[in-house]
């Protein structure tokens, strides 16, 4: 079990927020002018990497065994008691139902029990917003790249719950085919991370795989044609060789990080923007994050990065987007359903 530690500011209201959607369970509390005083995970990456990716009902009963221990050190790290909370705020989509079910289950009977709102926040919301945390408030227009395990997409935002989708994947998202390939090669799940240590001892030009950039002004991605020009590598070449498996990493992390910085800079040209946001599992990954600074210097746009340790799934995320939501009014009912295909934009 991972955690991470904010200064506490106690007496401060405050919002209690949880994270099931896939194979992380997470809680964190966030005061309600958006500062992130506690946030714990507890990661069942372990778990699922002997099968090579999640399974769904492992995922769920883990949840189930962790929710209760991290929402009672969560509120000892903020030093808050229940009655403390304003609010108790969980993940509702989209994500795997039965792992869903957990962490809003878990909100709403805290909600009862304490007879206080209940807000179901999107994930995507929860990406869309990370980069705003901290000391990169408050949530402002921007032209938005969230790049995750399920998706990859560009949003314009104009406030809170004012999104407009400008493009999305045709077919895998960013992470999916960081994951897809390193299945490929012979690395452990999750891929991405593996491919980004790797990439740093690699040649980048070493192999020339293909930028999908479909036609010039389209801000659509598609990674399967990169998944499968891989494949088809594979016969001729030799994993078992260090400076191989090193150069086809660096040259798929390459071909994936040129299509999303120079697809992000065409929206932000197209939408006339100067403020940009990266976030979602991806955005940790350090060759995207340098690629991404120098280009947004060169381009004289402004760059926010969510924080490495809110790039990938997180419950402080999510208690952010849940207080920007409280603080303009909304709440959800308690019949608020799971949706594992919640849309970011309607
Ligand atoms: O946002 P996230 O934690 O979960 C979803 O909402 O999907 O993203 C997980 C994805 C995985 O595909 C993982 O391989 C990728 O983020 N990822 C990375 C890195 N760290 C995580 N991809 C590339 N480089 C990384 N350092
Ligand atoms: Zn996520």
């Amino acid at each position: 079990m991972s955690s991470i530690q904010y200064p506490t500011s106690s007496g401060q209201p405050c919002l209690l927020a949880l994270e099931s959607s896939c194979d992380e369970t997470a809680a964190a509390i966030c005061t309600l002018d958006g500062r992130l005083i506690a946030s714990r995970i507890a990661s069942q990456i372990e778990i699922h990497r002997q099968y090579g990716g999640v399974v769904p009902e492992v995922a769920s009963r883990n949840h189930i065994l962790h929710v209760r221990p991290l929402v009672e050190q969560v509120l000892a790290d903020a030093y808050r008691t229940l009655a403390d909370i304003s609010a108790f705020a969980a993940t509702s989509g989209p994500g795997l139902v039965s792992s869903l079910l957990i962490g809003t289950s878990m909100a709403k009977a805290l909600s009862i029990a304490e007879n206080k709102p209940f807000i179901a926040v999107n994930h995507m919301e929860g990406h869309l917003l990370s980069p705003f945390m901290n000391e990169n408030g408050p949530v402002r227009p921007c032209v938005a790249l969230i790049v995750s395990g399920g998706h990859t997409m560009l949003v314009r935002v104009r406030n809170v719950g004012q999104y407009e989708l400008l493009g999305r994947t045709r077919d895998d998202a960013a992470g999916e085919a960081f994951d897809k390939v390193a299945k490929m090669i012979g690395l452990p799940y999750p891929g991405g991370p593996e491919i980004d240590k790797l990439s740093q001892r690699g040649d980048p030009t070493a192999f020339a795989f293909p930028r999908s950039f479909l036609d010039g002004r389209s801000l659509e991605f598609s990674f399967s044609g990169l998944k499968t020009a891989v494949l088809y590598e594979l016969p001729k070449i030799d994993l078992n060789s260090e400076q191989v498996l090193t150069d086809v990493c660096a040259s798929v992390q390459a071909a994936i990080i040129e299509v999303l910085v120079e697809k992000l800079v065409l929206a932000a040209k197209q939408c006339g923007e100067k403020l940009v946001t990266v976030s979602g599992g991806v955005s940790c990954n350090r060759g995207l994050r340098a690629a991404l600074t120098a280009r947004c210097a060169k381009e004289g746009l402004q760059l926010l990065l969510a924080q490495p340790d809110l790039c990938t799934d997180n419950a402080g995320m999510i208690a952010f987007a849940a207080v920007q939501r409280f603080n303009i009014g909304h709440t959800s009912p308690l019949e608020a359903d799971v949706d594992p295909n919640l849309s970011l934009v309607s």
